[in-house]
């Protein structure tokens, strides 16, 4: 075992679970704090905010990419895996705010991207620079084209982002792209790609990274030897259990066992977590078994509605999928990729919206007035809460302890998502403008041309109300969003204990979820309109005001709202 740099305090190195409670907080690297000034997030600016996180009650930070990156899919389109794009500072400041980062006693997870490079990848471009059937080439997915000429695409595949998955090149070959036409598949038959990854999870875990987001983890393993390929209507029809051509194939599961094995070499393990949109359980609990990635991300929560029924079929069912993995929960209210969950839940009924899964839902949007921006702040809480209280893990997304709203009203010309440039207006109308208004850089001060965001604007814009949502004017304010995520962190911390959880059914209702954790820690939320009274015991926290006159012991939870108490002892 080699450690070049590690930086991570005694108190951190011994604990191999660290992970399966932990809060894990997402920074946006482009839109987190600009230290330079050229209106785009760096290191040093994340350097200067870990007082801010670690006040937060944070156990652990997942940096997207920032990696060098021509920005095609917000820096998903890697083009050097191990080293940082200078935009965002230099492999020194990676290591300081590592440094900087295990000193506070936050841990970090860095992003990785193995299903597609960026085509300005230095094995890209000699791919380009090499004749079709080139050992150069074998490195991605080349295929000769259909038609007299090769002038139709191998498969009629769309990609993600829309438009074809099939790009031609100037010889007349075309290269698959599952996403945008500057992300180009990887073969991971090949051993080379394979080794490379291992060299670049240790070039990280070397430097103290202490895990890894693994970007698309169900996408890698690959089977094109069909001729003709299947179309997309039949590849849309084939089963998901694992002999799929493209997604979720068993033989995923061999290369995350070399990852694990990487992992395995340091103390403690490295962790990993698994973006995988899979639906059946058992499939994805593959992934967050230990001997593979170790966690996967349940998605569950944030596709479903503000709605007890579904709330309690999802924690029931993951509870069940843990058990079948042997690793923890996670859980996600926001992310990158989704319309925040402020947001969301201000949609009267998200109009069917949610009934699409995975990345097709995940670009929706809406226009500001169709928002209930304070129906959508209550429920926000009361979710967060519910969340927060929830046995495993939970992943936070920058801002969301704000209660930051989703940016609806960017215009066109100055949206950067592959999302948006590759839909038609049809599609638009459909799925939403993309995921830029999840993207827009924080606000840090109420005022100030980029509310303190940094000196050099701001590479997306940010709306006037920003400011009344910054960290400035949180901080003074006792019952703000902000506030409250601190004080659940900080809760959290001191009441969690094992991973049991225990429905009480005599508070649940239709409307109500009430469960007991450990210690009688005890979460109640009430998902509907009427208030309902809450039991005896130590009140904590709420997400909201309560009705009643506490004095007198009368507490009535209200609609849209989560409690948390402490059972007295019997
Ligand atoms: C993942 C990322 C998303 C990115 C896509 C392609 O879904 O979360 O942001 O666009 O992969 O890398």
């Amino acid at each position: 075992m080699t450690q070049l740099i590690d930086s991570r305090t005694p108190l951190l190195v011994d604990d191999p679970d660290w992970w399966r409670q932990a809060v894990v907080y997402q920074i946006y690297p482009r839109s987190f704090a600009d230290a330079t000034g050229d209106g785009i997030g760096d290191l040093r600016g994340i350097i200067s905010r870990i007082d801010y996180l670690a006040a937060l009650g944070i156990d652990a930070v997942w940096l997207s990419p920032f990696y060098p990156s021509a920005l095609a899919d917000g820096g998903y389109d890697v083009d050097d895996y191990r080293d940082v794009d200078p935009r965002i500072g230099t492999l020194e400041e990676f290591d300081a705010m590592a440094a900087a980062l295990h000193e506070a006693g936050i841990r970090l997870i860095v992003d990785i991207v193995p299903n597609h490079s960026s085509n300005r990848h230095r094995w890209f471009r000699e791919a380009l620079a090499s004749p079709p059937g080139s050992p150069a080439r074998e490195r991605y997915i080349f295929r000769d084209g259909r038609g007299e000429h090769g002038e139709i695409p191998p498969s009629d595949w769309t990609s993600v982002f829309g438009g074809p998955a099939w790009t031609r090149v100037e010889d007349g070959q075309w290269y698959l792209h599952t996403f945008a036409i500057e992300q180009p598949d990887w073969n991971w038959s090949h051993p080379e790609v394979r080794e490379d990854f291992l060299t670049t999870l240790r070039f990280w875990a070397d430097r103290g990274v202490d895990g890894f987001r693994v970007d698309d983890a169900n996408l890698l393993a690959k089977d094109l030897s069909a001729d003709p390929l299947p179309t997309a209507e039949e590849l849309a029809a084939m089963p998901l259990d694992g002999t799929h051509p493209t997604t979720d194939r068993d033989e995923v599961q061999d290369i995350y066992a070399a990852w694990r094995a990487v992992f395995d070499e340091y103390t403690p393990p490295r962790t990993a977590v698994a973006e995988a949109w899979i639906e059946s359980p058992e499939r994805r609990a593959r992934y967050a078994s230990p001997a593979s990635l170790g966690q996967a991300f349940n998605f569950d929560l944030l596709q479903a509605d503000f709605d007890a029924a579904q709330f309690r079929r999802i924690v029931t069912d993951n509870l069940e999928q843990v058990t079948l993995s042997g690793s923890s929960n996670t859980w996600v209210l926001s992310n990158h990729d989704v319309v925040r969950h402020v947001t969301r839940y201000g949609l009267a009924p998200l109009k069917g919206r949610h009934a699409k899964q995975g990345i097709d839902w995940m670009l929706a949007g809406a226009p500001e007035d169709e928002i209930d921006r304070g129906l959508g702040e209550r429920r926000a809480r009361a979710a967060t809460l519910f969340e927060l209280a929830l046995p495993g893990s939970a992943y936070l997304y920058q801002g969301e302890e704000l209660g930051l709203h989703e940016v609806t009203d960017i215009p066109d010309e100055q949206r950067q998502d592959p999302a948006f440039w590759r839909s038609t207006p049809e599609e638009r109308t459909q799925d939403g403008l993309g995921r830029d208004g999840t993207r827009v850089p924080l606000p840090w001060s109420r005022t100030g041309s980029s509310f303190g965001f940094g000196d050099g604007g701001s590479h997306l814009p940010q709306p006037a109300w920003f400011g009344e949502l910054s960290v400035e004017a949180e901080e003074a304010d006792p019952g703000s969003s902000l506030q409250m995520y601190r004080c659940a962190l900080a809760l959290r911390h001191e009441l969690q204990g094992g991973e049991e959880l225990v429905w009480d059914e005599t508070l649940s209702t239709a409307d109500v979820l009430a469960f007991e954790r450990p210690g009688g820690w005890l979460s109640v939320t009430n998902f509907g309109a009427e208030p309902v009274d809450l039991p005896a015991g130590e009140l904590l926290l709420a997400s909201g005001p309560l009705d009643g006159d506490a004095a007198v012991g009368s507490r009535r939870l209200p609609g849209a709202t989560t409690a948390w108490l402490r059972r007295s002892a019997l």
